[in-house]
């Protein structure tokens, strides 16, 4: 489980012993269970239901300890009562396999650990000026009236971008709390940062677990302050010592920002997020932001798809990460399909740096180097020691001493391996990217002369290397370039679909930037991340890349949208970004992925890339109810039990099934088996419409089949008199072919003249993935 974000995986990997799922540090028998109750069952005997979760413990023989005045018992990590009905606490395996047998009792899931979403480079930069949703910053009033609810890292609250100035009150819908604990007085809650919770008694029973790490709501790590701020910092002067200089400001920047801290050092746990998430809904956030995930996983044993099914029946739009597990197939995960699910892209802001050869060939890679510059025309002997990852160790000071040394991706942070190098004798450093990060480049803040060059460029200094008697290199570093042709690019980190476990909902629904992401930095952390203590900048603002940058841009975007029109539910907000996105440049030729730069996958883009003015005027939405969710579990083979944990109350999945290809989702999946038979089937898809321009209109489908298959509309035109209505219509999908390489994409899109809905179709043939 992992926080979609660098600095993280970075943390993770330095400290040791990091703690198993659930294990108790104590007794390795005991873990922490989250435990699903069905209410209903509660005795009129017992006062309220804690009073009952108790007596039902205390009659599997585990001894639960009242607190004073009789509320709650210390025993309980959480109870829960807005998003899940029921409780965690630390349970030996004995107990939990009895509590399973009790009364009322639904079922229990051990606790996970999750982690936030940043890419495995830290960078430094200045904020996002590249989104100007002019009409809908206006018609949103930028967000004011909407909070956005962050678990994360928690937040640096004095930080200039979280400025209440010129703000109006606090929306009285509004009822969390500023309990920010330690280090954060309620003081520096303001009109801006409305709410400060934090949640670690799930955590704290973990091996491995930082208990000297204080109980704060404040953020010690970064994480947290840059995606608050990429969704709704406030509009500032910034640069990273120069790079990114200009105006910076979050999406939605007169939103309010509920911050719910749930991630520390070693990462952050299922019971603690449940918890975080329980509060979040009874606060009355509008917005829900996840930068953090795990591996793909059910949903009835998944605390996020639980909890953000109870939030998005409320009303609250999600949005998660995708995750940084790019480029393989079935990596995606947050992927239940009442949660948004966010992949990365690349923009168009560059850190260009060159690397000049000895021979004169230039290769130009990127960097956010702060220091001082290498003196002009001077070349030095560079080496790339055979391949190394320039860890200490293997460091030989004899090899290194006055040359630019090319090191490999490997565990270590890139400003480490600098920093190693420069610790050698060594006078800079090449960060060469391999198969795995291919032609997909970001920037970071090196400590010594170093920039990171792409794989092809990698092979060409192999070459120059291996044929050059002396061979040597400088490097010019250009500063902030605007305006990069082939951008946005999938970044290579991004995770992919399908879904794992059902083929016909795509995942991600859509991409958003998350390379190279200039937003707020505690000043007091260094930009490199908290594990280089031999880093002395300091700045309020930072460049980091991963889908947990990407997410807090759509959750910015989705404040606005709930501004402008409070009348859209999640689904409906869903698929105005999805419906309205692009597939191609302004050439006409299609997103490209940054991993090779050829045309990108639909499992990395989703519906596409999102663009925010366009979404506040749809035209037609895709919307959907809790019972379409509800049918789609059905459908997917959930079990009715499992169901009732998600959905938290009764359901029957008796009556005829829908098939998972009717959700009516803005996008159609549909697989063939891959037989000979497949030519004879023929798909037939029903999907709704919901007007939401305001006046009446008529719009035409123009279809776009996949190679290999015939796909017809019916009715042909839909007409619509009125807002809020709906229409129906069908897709008929068969193929020709026996058999698909890959997937073939193809679209469909009702026009009226003004407005494009436009949606994926896509063909599979079962087990091609
Ligand atoms: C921000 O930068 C602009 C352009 O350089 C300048 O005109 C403006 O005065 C600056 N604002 C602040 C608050 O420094
Ligand atoms: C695919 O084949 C299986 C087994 O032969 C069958 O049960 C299933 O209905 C088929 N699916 C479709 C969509 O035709
Ligand atoms: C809709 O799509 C058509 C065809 O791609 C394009 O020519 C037209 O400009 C688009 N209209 C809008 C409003 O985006």
């Amino acid at each position: 489980m992992s926080l979609f974000c660098t600095i993280f995986i970075v943390l993770l990997v330095t400290s040791s012993p990091f703690f198993g799922a659930g294990e108790n540090i104590d007794n390795p028998r005991i873990q922490n269970y989250i435990v699903r109750i069905e209410n209903d069952y509660k005795p009129a005997a017992y006062f309220d239901v804690v009073e009952w979760y108790s007596s039902i413990l205390n009659s599997i023989g585990f001894n639960v300890i009242q607190e004073e005045g009789g509320k709650g018992s210390s025993n309980f990590l959480h109870v829960y009562g807005t998003v899940f009905h029921g409780f965690s606490a630390r349970l030996t395996f004995e107990q939990a396999q009895l509590l399973k047998t009790q009364p009322g009792v639904l079922g229990l899931f051990p606790d996970q650990v999750y982690h936030l979403q940043t890419t495995r480079t830290p960078y430094f930069l200045g904020l996002d000026s590249y989104h100007e949703p002019l009409g809908l910053l206006k018609e949103s009033d930028l967000g004011s009236d909407v909070v956005i609810g962050f678990l994360d890292s928690g937040i640096s609250p004095e930080s200039p971008s979280f400025s209440d100035e010129g703000l109006s009150s606090v929306p009285t819908h509004f009822k969390g709390v500023c309990d920010g604990g330690i280090d954060f007085p309620s003081s520096l809650c303001n009109k801006k940062i409305v709410g400060a919770r934090y949640f670690s008694r799930g955590i704290l029973t973990m091996k491995g677990a930082n208990e000297e790490e204080p109980q704060s709501a404040r953020d010690y790590e970064g994480h947290g302050t840059h995606t608050a701020s990429t969704a709704a910092g406030r509009g500032l002067n910034a640069s990273f010592f120069g790079y990114a200089e200009g105006r910076a400001t979050g999406i939605a920047p007169k939103a309010r920002l509920a911050i719910y801290k749930v991630c520390w050092t070693n990462g952050c746990v299922a019971s603690d997020i449940l918890a975080a998430l329980d509060k979040a809904v009874q606060d009355g956030v509008a917005i829900i932001s996840l930068s953090l995930g795990g591996s793909p996983t059910r949903y009835s044993t998944d605390p996020i798809a639980i909890g953000c099914f109870a939030a998005v029946e409320k009303g609250i739009f999600v949005s998660a990460s995708a995750g940084n597990n790019g480029p393989e197939f079935k990596t995606v995960s947050n992927i239940a399909p009442w949660i948004t699910t966010v992949g990365a892209s690349s923009t168009d802001r560059t850190f260009p740096a060159d690397l000049v050869l000895g021979n004169g060939i230039i290769l130009t890679g990127t960097s956010l180097y702060t220091g001082e510059v290498m003196k002009d025309k001077q070349f030095f002997p560079i080496t790339d020691l055979g391949g190394s990852t320039c860890e200490a160790d293997y460091l030989d000071h004899d090899l290194v001493k006055g040359k630019i040394v090319v090191c490999l991706h490997g565990f270590i942070s890139l400003i480490q391996k600098g920093l190693n190098v420069k610790e050698a004798g060594g006078l800079g450093v090449v960060i060469a990217n391999d198969e795995v990060q291919g032609e997909s480049l970001k920037s970071d803040p090196h400590l010594v002369p170093g920039l990171s060059i792409t794989k092809s460029s990698y092979d060409k200094v192999v070459g120059y290397l291996n044929s050059a008697r002396n061979p040597k290199a400088t490097m010019v570093f250009h500063g902030t370039k605007v305006g990069s042709s082939l951008a946005p690019a999938v970044a290579a980190f991004s995770s992919w679909g399908p879904h794992y476990e059902s083929i016909y909902l795509l995942k991600p629904d859509i991409i958003a930037p998350g390379v190279d992401i200039l937003a707020a930095w505690p000043k007091k952390v260094p930009p490199s991340g908290l594990g280089l203590t031999e880093d002395p900048r300091h700045s309020w603002f930072n460049i980091i890349s991963g889908t947990s940058m990407s997410c807090p841009h759509v959750s910015g975007i989705a404040a606005l949208l709930k501004g402008a029109h409070s009348d859209w539910s999640p689904a409906m907000i869903r698929s105005a970004l999805m419906t309205t996105s692009y597939n191609y440049y302004s050439d006409g030729k299609p997103l490209v992925d940054q991993k090779s730069y050829t045309e990108a996958s639909i499992w990395a883009t989703g519906a596409g890339h999102v663009h925010s003015v366009m979404a506040n005027d749809p035209g037609l939405t895709y919307d959907l109810d809790m019972d379409s969710y509800v049918d789609f579990l059905c459908a997917s083979k959930y079990t009715e039990d499992e169901i009732m944990t998600i959905a938290r109350r009764a359901v029957s999945c008796d009556k005829k099934a829908l098939e998972q290809w009717e959700l009516n989702y803005p996008a159609i999946i549909v697989a063939f088996n891959q037989t000979q038979e497949a030519s004879t089937i023929e798909f037939t898809v029903t999907r709704t419409l919901t007007n939401v321009g305001v006046i009446a209109t008529s719009y035409t489908a123009i279809i776009s089949s996949p190679k290999g298959t015939i796909v017809t509309v019916n009715p042909p035109k839909l007409s619509f008199k009125v807002k809020g209505e709906k229409q129906n219509f069908i897709v008929k999908i068969s193929t020709t072919r026996i058999s698909f390489q890959n997937e073939e994409v193809g679209w469909l899109t009702w026009t009226d003249g003004q407005h494009n809905v436009t949606m994926p179709l896509v063909v599979v043939f079962k087990n091609s993935h």
